[in-house]
């Protein structure tokens, strides 16, 4: 079974390298040529997270790297090469994409509505008609607030938060219509707000929270508040809109890999099966903002609506739309299709403050990381 991953050096990508590894002997990696060297950076991923030598040592026989581009024609390849690639593969993972939150539609475009188009261009010429599996987001939901959210809903009647949501939602429609038009299976993977409690680390991707801590730091600074010192009474407040018995999930990115690679083991129904990979339990946002107080020297409050005398904190604080939109969500996922097809629970991992100041803070050492499972090479 020859399988190829896009993404393999960002956050998600790195893990669902690892997770394959324990189970396929070599894989196909579509990397991003504009960003150098791959290998390295995915050698340094397993040494940082303690994976055995013998598995670090044997990336460069098990992996074969081919630089690309997603959001060129045929991926930047030439013919031929493109060709002999497309011929090879039996199912394609396609985690590549741009998660930045304040990015602009146009660019946000690019990479996750053209990079999907190419993963599945890609597809529909492979011989072999390899499945794709799309990494998505369980915020294609929107702007939606409240209520549940099935795995079989697509719609964009709530708006979106940002323009991240709206390319994600825009490629997984484009995902719908290819494989009407191709009679062609996908399986759509929609996880939530991906964590770890690995410390940050210089050669490692970064992950969304870790936007937020420095969002925060940036937005004290901007206030000329970074240095606030003194008794809890006498730091900063953030007056931020949000909902006091609000909650997000929150699923560590090595569970949702793992959840990933064994929802891949179904047969596919041969149209779109869309799995909402999260966690059993979500976590308040209470904590969201309690996380922020121990990260930065300031107090939050959450208010109904954006006050009208914002002080300079709060502008800078609410300017991003990555984060205080969330601290409005009450929704929650719907998951039944990952509970009939893997079991109860996917993730036992508890997500708390603590876990989450691990993954931002060295101060919190977190255990190396683990992947079970059977090596089948
Ligand atoms: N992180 C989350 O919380 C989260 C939650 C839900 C869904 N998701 C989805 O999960 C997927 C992976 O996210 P992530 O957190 O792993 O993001 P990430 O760390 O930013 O990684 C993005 C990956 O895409 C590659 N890439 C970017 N532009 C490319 C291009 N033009 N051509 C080829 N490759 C390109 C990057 O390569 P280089 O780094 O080498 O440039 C990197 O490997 C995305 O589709 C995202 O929407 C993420």
């Amino acid at each position: 079974m020859n399988i190829a991953l896009t993404g393999a050096t960002g956050f998600l990508g790195l893990r669902l390298l690892r997770c394959l590894l324990e189970r396929h002997g070599s894989l196909t990696l579509l990397t991003h040529s504009a960003s150098g060297e791959a290998l390295g950076r995915i050698r340094r991923f397993f040494e940082v997270t303690g994976a055995p030598e013998r598995l670090t040592a044997e990336l460069p026989t098990r992996l074969r790297v081919v630089p690309t581009d997603l959001s060129r024609p045929r991926m930047g390849l030439p013919p031929a090469r493109y060709g002999e690639l497309a011929d090879v593969l039996d199912a394609i993972f396609h985690s590549a994409g741009s998660i930045n939150l304040e990015g602009d539609l146009a660019s946000l475009r690019r990479v996750n509505v053209e990079g999907t188009r190419a993963v599945l261009e890609l597809a529909a010429a492979g011989s072999r008609r390899p499945v794709v599996h799309h990494v998505s987001t369980a915020f294609v939901a929107g702007a939606r607030r409240e209520g549940v959210v099935y795995e079989d809903e697509l719609d964009d009647t709530h708006g979106f938060e940002n323009a991240y949501e709206r390319s994600k939602y825009e490629a997984e429609t484009l995902v719908h219509a290819w494989s009407r038009t191709h009679r062609r299976p996908v399986v759509v993977l929609r996880p939530s707000i991906l964590v770890t409690n690995l410390p940050p680390h210089p050669e490692l991707p970064r992950h969304p929270l870790q936007v937020m801590d420095q969002l925060v730091g940036d937005a004290l600074r901007a206030a000329g508040l970074a240095d606030a010192r003194g008794a809890r009474a006498d730091l900063p407040v953030a007056r931020l809109p949000g909902r006091r018995y609000g909650h997000l999930n929150m699923m560590p990115v090595e569970d949702a890999a793992r959840a990933m690679v064994r929802l891949a083991d179904r047969e596919p129904s041969g149209r779109v099966d869309t799995y909402h990979v999260v966690h059993e339990h979500d976590v308040p946002v209470a904590a969201v903002t309690e996380l922020m107080e121990r990260l930065a020297p300031l107090r939050t409050r959450l208010v109904e609506k954006r006050p009208d005398d914002v002080s300079a904190l709060e502008a800078s604080m609410d300017f991003y739309p990555g984060i205080t939109p969330y601290l409005s969500h009450l929704r929650r996922y719907d998951d039944t299709r990952v509970r009939t097809a893997l079991g109860v629970p996917r993730s036992v991992t508890r997500v708390d403050v603590d876990y989450l100041l691990s993954g931002l803070r060295p101060t919190h050492p977190a255990p190396p990381q683990t992947v079970p499972g059977e090596a089948r090479h």
